[in-house]
């Protein structure tokens, strides 16, 4: 038989899907699964964006251009101009995705066998898209105990090494929902200028900040023109996630030119998408402060049960919609899959993303599960006092 590449057996299964067979065949059954597994906000999307791909008069649904829409990227600048970055059109380039934005900064920034930083846990899919890219990730564990904070800058700084292409950081974060201070982005910036590395920022969660904490964008922060490259996203922004529309930013003119080349080879980014994320961007504040109440509502209830429960430690996102909990088993891949197969309360089960997929240090994360708080308040209660009564079954 024709064999399949090194790349493709070394790429990571991701933690948030890999146990959809099991999801499904509980669905076949007739079980409601209530999904904490993935980041698929149950949040209507802005109807603004809705109604300009059903209003328009498109005959010919052409390809846009590579980089994106003129009339759409000047409109993204004027978003961040509104959160205090100040870009021009011509430092955007519209991807199929923060995904793609991703994929498309690595693969300009790195080559085969350099190195990228990540502090851990991590989004899974940077261990894919590195896998994809050749890259080596480098993590650096962050830690329950004191919120998932920005591990010590000297740790940082003894895994330098002459293949470091960059450090990625995810703000606010997926999975952890930890927010990173200003004096954290600030000592993150004089590291990468001492060493001369990138300083990628994953920003697509940027409005989903509580408690009246503000995001501090590495865009904000002055003289990382050349070392600055954020990855953004309209799927959580305005819970768009089937459009398919993110962006990469950075002032640095050569990664631009590099990275064009990269989407030039996938020609362009949907175009019916950029029309619906053109017009989300009329979406009223009123939208995101009714939906970051929610949030909060969300996250207070599910912490508030979480910490109820005999054995479980969490940590207290501040923003994101995403939390790691800490369950007294020993092995939550098992767990996750056993609540799946066998465990109901009232024909209902929950699925969880395993959080060892989160974790580059093979063994890490193996107690830990990450809960996305993306179900309305009842299904939330519903879902913990799920996990409460199967923890108690699970471990006896
Ligand atoms: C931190 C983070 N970055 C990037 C992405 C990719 O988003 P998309 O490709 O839908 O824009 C996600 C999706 O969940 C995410 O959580």
């Amino acid at each position: 038989m024709p064999s399949i590449s090194k790349k493709g057996l070394a790429m990571p299964q991701s933690p948030i899907r890999k146990l959809v067979p099991f999801a499904e065949e509980a669905k076949k059954k007739g079980i409601n699964v209530l999904h904490l597994n993935i980041g698929q906000p149950d949040i209507r999307t802005p109807q603004v964006a809705l109604d300009a791909v059903k209003n328009n008069t498109i005959e010919v649904l052409a390809y846009s251009r590579t980089e994106g829409s003129d009339t759409y990227r000047t409109k993204i600048a004027a978003y961040y101009a509104k959160n205090d970055i100040h870009v021009d059109a011509n430092e955007i380039i519209v991807t199929t995705g923060g995904s793609e934005a991703l994929s498309f900064a690595i693969g300009s920034i790195a080559d085969t066998d350099d190195e990228i930083i990540i502090p851990e846990p991590f989004y899974a899919n940077y261990n894919g898209f590195s896998t994809a890219l050749g890259v080596n990730v480098v993590p650096i564990t962050s830690n329950l105990e004191n919120n998932f904070a920005l591990p010590p800058i000297e740790e940082f700084e003894k895994r330098i090494t002459s293949k470091t292409k960059a450090i990625l950081v995810c703000n606010p974060g997926n999975p952890t929902g930890y927010l990173y201070t200003t004096e954290e982005i600030k000592k993150l910036a004089l590291l990468v200028k001492k060493y001369d590395i990138f300083l990628i920022a994953d920003e697509v969660y940027r409005e989903f900040t509580y408690d009246g904490i503000e995001h501090y964008s590495i865009l904000q922060e002055e003289g990382l023109n050349s070392n600055a490259i954020v990855i953004d996203s309209v799927s959580k922004r305005y819970s768009m996630c089937g459009a398919r529309i993110g962006c990469l930013v950075t002032r640095n003119k050569e990664v631009i030119s590099t990275a064009i080349k990269f989407a030039q080879a996938r020609l362009s980014p949907p175009t019916y998408a950029q029309i619906a994320s053109e017009a989300a961007l009329e979406t009223p504040q009123k939208y995101f402060d009714d939906v970051i109440k929610e949030y909060v509502v969300r996250r207070d209830i599910l912490i508030e049960e979480l910490e109820k429960i005999e054995g479980v430690k969490v940590a207290r996102p501040k923003g994101a919609f995403y939390c790691i909990a800490e369950l007294p088993i020993t092995d939550a891949d098992d767990f996750a899959q056993w609540l799946l197969e066998d465990f109901r309360v009232n024909n209902e089960t929950v699925m969880v993303a395993p959080a060892a997929g989160f974790y580059a240090t093979p063994g890490f994360g193996k107690n830990q599960i990450r809960i996305a708080y993306v179900l309305e308040k009842e299904s939330l209660k519903r879902a913990v006092n799920i996990l409460k009564e199967a923890l108690k079954s699970y471990i006896s």
